[in-house]
């Protein structure tokens, strides 16, 4: 259709397939309905497009956003869902199907159509990390006394909390989510009008089309407008943020989930077993997980290659962007959703975590503090003391929970030259984990109130965020109703 004017021999079968980006934009299908509707709404109100054309047009895009297309439509070399409608229009409407591409581009067009599928996607994202999160919160809150190893190298290193630990994971997603907030309102801007690179000399009304798509307002230079594709690495980067998160939650649950740990133990219903091995319980489901932030973290970078170097305007180079976009974001969301199942299912097993903690010198920095607090030595000198009493503990082979007073004083002495003469109360207390969390009541830190504390606090923030997000979605709704409804009223005039 298009090719009738300027080329002379049909489309090369090969070629026409390798470029025709069908294959992915049928999912724009919906978005470019829309995107046709107000702008065949604009080019009437603008005494661009009479009203027969008008309602011949805006009739059949009715049928097809509620049929979808033909398979006749939709043959596969066509060049591009844009194509594929245009060519249904012109199919069914002869020359009024002609006269709707008047005053724009496919440019401008598949720009609009890809931030309107990016606002749903990113807003997808959002809920699904708010799910997420909640689902944390919801778990945090059940073991704010259930004490466990924190680690560092993935050694022992302090005393912490179930809650305290899964906290962590909430605030990251949490700042995950505002990122998506400030990158929905940078893709919430309409470029419909732009043309192919230079707007045009027909008298359009961008405000109207960018209202009518429930846009807050029009990306302004036509020449930005065609080429810019940076919301989809800004939303990327925030989506490969979160698989990040998600990739090293689930090496840890990997790690949490064997029998060395034994610190849960996941639902059947997200275990798999081994086809050989009648026994096994496997994490299969985490092990995905953690390695689809390695296909979300490649997407970035396939979008970061295409996008760099391109002379500044559209080139189709653009249209490779869009697969690696909608696979990456849409593999970040059910990837969330299905660890938020994991997590809802999982077994904990806090007599482990608790008992890890017991068996290990995670308490040494409390010994050390105490030395300080009760003996006014400088920290490095009770460092090396208590330092020189675990060594001595290991050799010995005395437990965390046996260390006595003697013990320390020997340590003392060798390091210090003196006995600290605490008492043995004082010594099992500062060793004891229990009492080590609960004395780190700091801001940020595990003691269980302070925890119980910030969890509600996050919950808080976490509804402000959801009523942010339920406000979005409605006023794409609403949008889309209105834009129906100035339809109709069209096709009933
Ligand atoms: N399928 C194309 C894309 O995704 C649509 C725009 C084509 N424009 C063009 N001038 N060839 O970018």
């Amino acid at each position: 259709m298009i090719r009738e004017g300027r080329l002379g021999r049909g489309f090369d079968k090969e070629v026409a397939l390798y470029t025709s980006s069908l294959g992915f934009d049928r999912g724009l299908l919906e978005y470019d309905i829309y995107a046709d509707m107000a702008h065949a709404l604009m080019l009437h109100r603008q005494g661009l497009l009479d009203g027969g054309d008008a309602k011949r047009i805006l009739a059949l895009l009715k049928e097809i956003l509620e049929k979808g297309l033909d398979e006749r439509d939709l043959d596969p070399d066509m060049e591009d869902i844009h194509m594929a409608v245009e060519a249904r229009l012109t199919r069914e409407l002869g020359d009024a199907g002609g006269r709707l591409h008047q005053a724009r581009s496919r440019n401008d067009q598949v720009a609009t159509d890809l931030r309107m599928k990016a606002r749903d996607d990113v807003n997808a994202l959002s809920k699904a990390t708010s799910d997420l999160i909640s689902t944390l919160l919801a778990t945090a809150s059940e073991h704010t006394g259930t004490v466990m190893p924190a680690f560092t190298h993935l050694q022992h290193a302090q005393p912490t909390t179930l809650a305290h630990h899964l906290l962590s994971y909430a605030d990251s997603l949490l700042r995950s989510m505002e990122r998506l907030d400030e990158v929905y309102r940078r893709i919430d801007r309409c470029p419909l009008g732009a043309g192919a690179v230079a707007t045009t000399s027909h008298p359009i009304d961008r405000e109207m089309t960018a209202g009518l798509l429930g846009f807050a307002g029009v990306l302004e230079n036509s020449m930005d407008a065609v080429s810019t594709r940076d919301y989809m690495v800004e939303a990327a980067a925030a989506a490969v943020l979160i698989a990040m998160d998600l990739s090293k939650m689930a090496a840890e649950l990997v790690i949490w989930s064997t029998p060395e740990f034994s610190y849960i133990e996941l639902a059947d219903e997200v275990a798999s077993t081994s086809s050989i091995m009648p026994q096994k319980k496997n994490p299969d489901v985490l092990e995905l997980i953690r390695a689809r932030y390695g296909t979300a973290a490649g997407g970035l970078v396939s979008l970061l290659t295409i996008l760099g170097a391109l002379p500044q305007s559209y080139n189709r180079d653009l249209q490779e962007a869009s697969p690696a976009f909608f696979s990456l974001i849409e593999g970040v969301t059910s990837s969330l959703s299905v660890m938020s199942k994991v997590i809802r299912t999982m077994k904990v097993n806090a007599g482990e975590m608790k008992a890890a903690s017991t068996r290990d010198f995670s308490t040494a920095t409390d010994l050390a503090d105490l030395i300080v607090k009760e003996r006014g030595l400088p920290f490095r000198t009770a460092h090396q003391i208590v330092g020189a009493m675990v060594s001595m503990a290991i050799k010995e082979g005395v437990e965390p929970g046996q260390v006595s007073s003697e013990l320390l004083d020997r340590a003392a002495e060798s390091v210090a030259g003196e006995k600290l003469g605490l008492s043995e109360e004082a010594i099992k207390a500062a060793m004891d984990p229990v009492l080590a969390v609960k004395a780190r009541s700091i801001t940020g830190g595990p003691a269980p109130e302070d925890v119980e504390k910030a969890i509600k606090e996050r919950q808080r923030e976490l509804k402000k965020r959801e009523q942010t997000l339920r406000e979005r979605e409605s006023r794409l709704n609403e949008a889309r109703k209105r834009l129906l409804e100035s339809v109709s009223s069209i096709l009933e005039a």
